[in-house]
């Protein structure tokens, strides 16, 4: 027997049954489809706490337990044994690839990274000290402009292609960002190099000098970048789902996605937490600011901590924050803005406050000093995170395109707004 949800109106005592849609893993869903039909009513749900937006086969995670599984792989198992490029392919594919299909995959992602000469010019409109993410959200924008005719989204191969296409140019893109902010000349792709080694290869690689990117940066950059590939349907990967929705350019839906994520209270934090950990200055001073972000009055939060999803420890946290501890000996780690963060994290974990709330470390809490340490700055914290997630969100359009229940999203309101009133002449107004 399907199980349904009896919802009534006690006003008028009429009743709809309500299907209840269950899932592999986590909370069944009522499907509210026939609710504005039959009682003339929508849900009221800001901020999407309890509304599952789509279906999705991609990622779960369980915010209470502290678990994340991309295509049914846990993401600490992935952290350790596989690569960012291999998890795009998972996310994009739903399966690992083998040794011939990573191969050509890998190889057509290179073919792709390239991107016109024409848009070099489009960075240097942007004045030398803007935000890179503002840089890498209209840059992602404009390549829309040089496929738009010759992208089919209704044809799974040009989806493909697409994807490859975006995965291919992100790292150019997001280099270009930070050259440009530093007055450094653009490098070409250099193909004989892996992903992160090229992305750091265009990003560090200073024209008078060899360059070779140094295997632990590489490793620690592949990690991060695994961690951040995808989230389910965070506020970026809605955005991009949305646009999407509209049947607009795929580049456009992932420039969406970069907009959104620079908000502090999503992408945004990694640099917050940095900015953050520099204000306070000294593990002296953790417990003065910690007061502050429980200060009702006050509106700083501690950034790097809490999450709308995860109740526990985030597991993405746990791997990077060893990460960040095992690169203490190999690099040279901010120290002081380390112990800061180590004290920070100590004193918040045994406060009442953050306990009560279940607020934990979230993943960008320890993100920012990985970076610092491999000398990126803070600015360009983002864009990483926007490089790395432009897999889920690439993955999670190709999804949503193929869905059976694709139609334009359009949510519905509460108007508390006036009554209908008639206009008055100006001359009549008081
Ligand atoms: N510092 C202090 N108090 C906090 C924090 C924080 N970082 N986060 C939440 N709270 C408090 C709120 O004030 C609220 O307290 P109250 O119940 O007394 O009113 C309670 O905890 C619940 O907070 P909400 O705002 O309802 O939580 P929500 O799920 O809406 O927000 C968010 C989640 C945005 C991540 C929030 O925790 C936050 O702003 N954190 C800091 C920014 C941050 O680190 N963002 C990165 C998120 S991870 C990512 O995007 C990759």
């Amino acid at each position: 027997m399907t199980r349904t949800v009896t919802i009534t109106d006690n006003e008028t005592g009429k009743q709809i049954e309500c299907p209840v849609l269950e899932g592999t893993y986590g909370a069944a869903v009522i499907s509210t489809k026939a609710l504005y039909d039959e009682l003339g009513m929508f849900t009221f749900d800001p901020g999407y706490a309890t509304t599952a937006s789509c279906r999705s086969a991609i990622t779960y995670l369980d915010g209470e337990k502290g678990i994340l599984l991309h295509r049914g792989y846990p993401v600490e198992q992935l952290a350790e044994k596989s690569t960012f490029l291999e998890v795009v392919y998972l996310l994009i594919h739903g399966e690992l690839p083998n040794k011939k299909q990573m191969d050509e995959w890998s190889h057509s992602i290179k073919m792709h990274g390239m991107t016109h000469e024409h848009l070099s010019r489009f960075y240097t409109a942007y004045r030398y000290d803007a935000h890179p993410m503002s840089i890498m959200a209209g840059v992602t924008s404009a390549i829309a402009s040089y496929y738009y005719d010759n992208t089919d989204i209704k044809d799974p191969e040009n989806r493909l292609l697409t994807a490859r296409r975006v995965m291919g140019k992100i790292p150019n893109v997001a280099s270009k960002c930070y050259r440009y902010a530093s007055g450094l000349p653009f490098v070409y792709p250099d193909n004989s190099l892996n992903y992160v080694e090229n992305f750091m290869y265009m990003t560090f690689s200073w024209p008078s000098e060899d360059y070779e990117p140094s295997p632990v940066a590489v490793r620690a950059l592949d990690l991060l970048f695994i961690l951040h590939a995808d989230h389910e349907q965070n506020a970026s990967t809605s955005t991009v789902r949305l646009a999407g929705s509209s049947e607009a350019n795929p580049f456009a839906c992932v420039a969406a996605g970069i907009t959104t994520l620079w908000g502090k209270s999503h992408g945004g934090a990694n640099e917050a937490v940095i900015r953050m950990l520099e204000e306070i200055g000294h593990p002296g001073n953790v417990k003065k600011y910690i007061e502050r972000t429980k200060d009702k009055g006050d509106p700083s939060r501690l950034m790097g901590f809490g999450h709308r999803v995860y109740k526990n420890y985030d597991p993405r946290a746990k791997i990077i924050r060893e990460a960040c501890h095992d690169l203490l000996e190999q690099v040279d780690l901010n120290q002081p803005l380390f112990e800061i963060a180590m004290e920070l994290e100590r004193i918040a974990l045994e406060d009442d406050y953050f306990i009560e709330r279940k607020l934990y470390p979230n993943v960008d809490f320890y993100s920012g000093l990985i970076y610092q340490a491999l000398r990126i700055p803070a600015s360009m914290f983002t864009v990483m995170f926007a490089l790395a997630r432009s897999a889920g969100w690439v993955a999670q359009w190709m999804e949503f395109m193929e869905d059976e229940d694709f139609r334009i999203g359009r949510p519905r309101q509460l108007y508390i707004g006036p009554k209908s009133r008639d206009y008055v002449p100006i001359e009549e107004r008081e």
